[in-house]
């Protein structure tokens, strides 16, 4: 692979983003093969890029946005369909997962008849004024301990508040088709799997015994990434999914969830190259072309531990490797065991980088981050 990388780099230039698309079809396959009942909402979020969206499409994901944008972006694949093809596709293929949605928004997607998510009163009043025509997705507020990512400090009815929101959508008309939960993202902790199911299903069973003929269930994204060996099998969590669904659930619910970082961070890796070498309090600084405004900028809204190595062999120290821009915040690891007889123009390389990374990238500085490059596209 090394070599690969390294004829890669030379041809195309530094840093370079490269995304392999079969290591994207093998991890959607996995998903499906391990989870066969749950149909798979790829969650755009986790990376935008386009043909990324395009494989995923051509495999036969569904499609989780969180804005108009991403909705478009989708939407690309489809436009071409016929109306009631297109509709359905809308309809069953796509959800809105954001909460919260601006009037903008909202009014924009009306035509769509979309299936959105919710979680307080208010962005009911919304959706029923601006956009009557949705399927409502209840998201409810569940543990999410251990998690890399928590999300239930800003998402999230409360299970005590469930009940209510549910008969005030029939009661303006609207309604609600099920309910959905995110237990934090790279969820290493599967008893917040346990419990999320365990509490949505009590919701789920008494909105049906009041004649609230709720139907699917969207267990979210949250599936963990083998960053390390540390990191328990996505095949185990999928087998303790697979029996609650079963003990909790009736057969006839359908079951949904949105994965983004499954799909994708194992399959890029990133090159950079060192262009500043520095020894600061004893310790090397390698200053690299990437940096944590850019395709590191995971490790700060992420809180994601990169991990670096070298294409060179030497005796390994701990060094420091920073960013390109005149921030001292952009120090993306201060301890990383590296040569330490690396010189400028030398290559460093990044594995499962695909995720939270280019998504959140910016131009700070002037630099216009990594290039991206398709592999097995
Ligand atoms: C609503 C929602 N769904 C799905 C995801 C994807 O989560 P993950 O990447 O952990 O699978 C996120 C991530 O932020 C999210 O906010």
């Amino acid at each position: 692979m090394k070599k690969e990388l390294i004829k890669l780099v030379k041809k195309h230039g530094s840093p370079l983003f490269i995304i392999d698309h079969d290591e994207i079809r093998k991890n959607y396959r996995t998903f499906k093969r391990n989870l066969p009942r749950v149909q798979c909402y790829y969650a755009v979020k986790a990376n935008s890029n386009q043909q990324i969206i395009e494989t995923l499409f051509k495999e036969g994901s569904s499609f989780d946005v969180a804005s108009y944008n991403e909705f478009m972006q989708v939407y690309e694949y489809i436009r071409h369909f016929e109306k009631k093809e297109k509709d359905f596709y809308i309809w069953d293929r796509i959800i809105f997962s954001n909460t919260i949605k601006d009037r903008d928004t909202l009014r924009k997607i009306k035509r769509y008849r979309p299936l959105v998510t919710f979680d307080s009163k208010d962005e009911l009043k919304k959706i029923k004024d601006d956009c009557n025509t949705a399927g409502l997705v209840l998201r409810l507020k569940v543990p999410d301990t251990g998690s890399q990512v928590e999300m239930s400090s800003k998402f999230g009815a409360e299970p005590g508040a469930a009940a209510n929101l549910i008969r005030q959508a029939f009661e303006w008309g609207l309604v609600v088709e099920g309910l959905s939960f995110h237990v934090g993202s790279q969820c290493t902790n599967f008893d917040n799997y346990s419990s999320a199911l365990a509490i949505t299903s009590q919701i789920f069973n008494d909105a049906r015994k009041k004649g609230y003929q709720l139907k699917i269930i969207d267990i979210g994204g949250g599936f963990p990434v083998p960053y390390d060996n540390q990191v328990p099998k996505f095949e185990h969590l999928a087998r303790i999914i697979n029996s609650e669904c079963k003990r909790l659930f009736p057969t006839d619910v359908e079951l949904i969830a949105e994965p983004g970082r499954f799909m994708v961070a194992t399959a890029a890796v990133l090159v950079s190259e060192i262009i500043g070498k520095a020894r600061r309090d004893e310790k090397i600084f390698y200053h690299i072309n990437d940096g944590v405004y850019h395709t590191f900028s995971g490790v700060v809204y992420d809180h994601w531990i990169p991990n670096f190595r070298a294409f060179k062999r030497g005796e390994k120290e701990v060094c420091a490797v920073v960013g390109p821009t005149c921030d001292s915040f952009d120090k993306i690891s201060l301890s990383e065991q590296l040569p330490g007889n690396l010189e400028i123009g030398d290559y460093l390389f990044t594995e499962s980088i695909g995720a939270y990374s280019t998504a959140s990238s910016t131009k700070f500085n002037g630099f216009d981050g990594a290039k991206i490059f398709h592999l097995n596209k």
